[in-house]
């Protein structure tokens, strides 16, 4: 085994002296919720992303379960997502009573395949929940084909896709609901939060109500108007918020600078990398992921590489297959091909916006040395 004290963490916020002047600021303010600094941070949203409307809420989480919401899914319904995703984009429509039912994915996108989608649809479908996964646009357009077709909702996971875009247009303003997420380890972060995106005035108005217990605009504080939630961002994390999108451009392009970085490293390494930009697809990068060769042992590999101080993560598993799933539905092996191979056998290497070059050199002599 080789020893090491050299350590290159998978992920890692920028957090620089302006998101300390501002989250100071907010907290001498005394305001630390329902303050000024939430709808500074949404306007700054709607201007970095062109959406027309934004809600900011506690996390990614909390604002896909809104969207189930605005979505009208109720119990008995069924919702369609990838298997290929975080468990919150299936888990969304299980607290709102629905089922969450699978589509195949697409190898190479590692996004839902349409024609997949389209295929599990039944007389109990309600709405679509399709993620960006990686950062990388899904299928947008067939995507809305098909739930027009079928008198579907579009839900956009787009937790890790912020400064992405699709045909042109940046992800979260192409008018359907569209979920960003700003735990630490994505683009941007405000410790913990999210946001909904949206064009509908009435939509948004609606999540406003429902993030704050169901509060109408024209009510007082005791007085709920429906069955809502405490999902509210603090002004705290809001004022995170501001000073990350001050610099979004800058992060977003140094993450895009250590993506070429690696591709050039691994060149000549056996594994396969992140697909590559279209005319379609503009990704925004959020994780750097490398598909192993079929039978290579990964659980060995990631072994090793902590062995030389590398953090790598399998990266991710099939939700269908996680123990709470196959206890609920009886999911099993074999129901999704596709999705359950790319699962076995990508893993996420270090990757953050301020990634050290050496690091990053470091990172590919070690998986060079593990596949020797
Ligand atoms: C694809 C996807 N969906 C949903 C979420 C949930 O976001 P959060 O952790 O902010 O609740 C995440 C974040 O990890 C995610 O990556």
């Amino acid at each position: 085994m080789t020893q090491t004290t050299r350590r290159v963490e998978l992920s890692a916020p920028w957090i620089d002296e302006r998101d300390e002047e501002l989250v100071l600021e907010t907290l001498r303010s005394g305001r630390l919720s329902l303050g000024p600094v939430g709808p500074r941070f949404e306007a700054a949203l709607c201007e970095a992303t062109g959406a027309q409307h934004a809600a900011a809420v506690s996390s990614g989480t909390a604002g896909l379960h809104l969207s189930m919401r605005l979505a009208h899914v109720q119990p008995g319904d069924e919702v369609v997502t990838s298997p290929y995703s975080f468990a919150a984009s299936a888990n969304c429509a299980i607290y709102e009573g629905a089922t969450p039912v699978f589509a195949e994915i697409d190898p190479r996108t590692f996004n839902l395949h349409p024609d997949a989608v389209e295929a599990v649809i039944t007389d109990r479908t309600r709405a679509v929940v399709a993620v960006d996964i990686f950062g990388y646009p899904c299928e947008l357009d067939p995507l809305l084909a098909v739930c027009e077709r079928h008198g579907l909702r579009l839900v956009e996971d787009a937790c890790e896709a912020l400064g992405a875009r699709y045909r042109g247009q940046p992800i979260g303003s192409h008018g359907h609901p569209a979920v960003f997420a700003f735990y630490p380890n994505k683009q941007m972060t405000t410790g913990e939060g999210g946001a909904v995106m949206t064009n509908d005035a009435r939509e948004h108005e609606l999540l406003v109500s429902l993030r704050n217990q169901g509060r109408l605009e024209t009510s007082s504080w005791l007085v709920h108007g429906r069955l809502g939630y405490n999902y509210r961002l603090d002004d705290i994390s809001a004022a995170l918020g501001l000073g990350q999108l001050e610099k979004l451009d800058a992060i977003l392009d140094a993450r895009r600078s250590v993506a070429s970085r690696y591709a050039e490293l691994l060149a000549d390494v056996e594994v396969e990398l992140p697909l590559a930009d279209d005319a379609d697809h503009e990704r925004s990068w959020f994780v750097y992921v490398v598909k192993l060769p079929s039978g290579v042992d990964r659980d060995a590999v990631i072994g090793r590489l902590s062995d030389r101080g590398v953090s790598a993560a399998p990266y991710l598993p099939s939700i269908h297959l996680q123990p709470y799933m196959r206890e609920r539905y009886g999911f099993r092996e074999g129901m999704l091909p596709v999705s359950e191979d790319c699962s076995r056998r990508t893993l996420a290497l270090p990757f953050h916006a301020r990634l050290d070059p050496d690091d990053q050199e470091y990172v590919v002599e070690a998986l060079r040395a593990v596949f020797a």
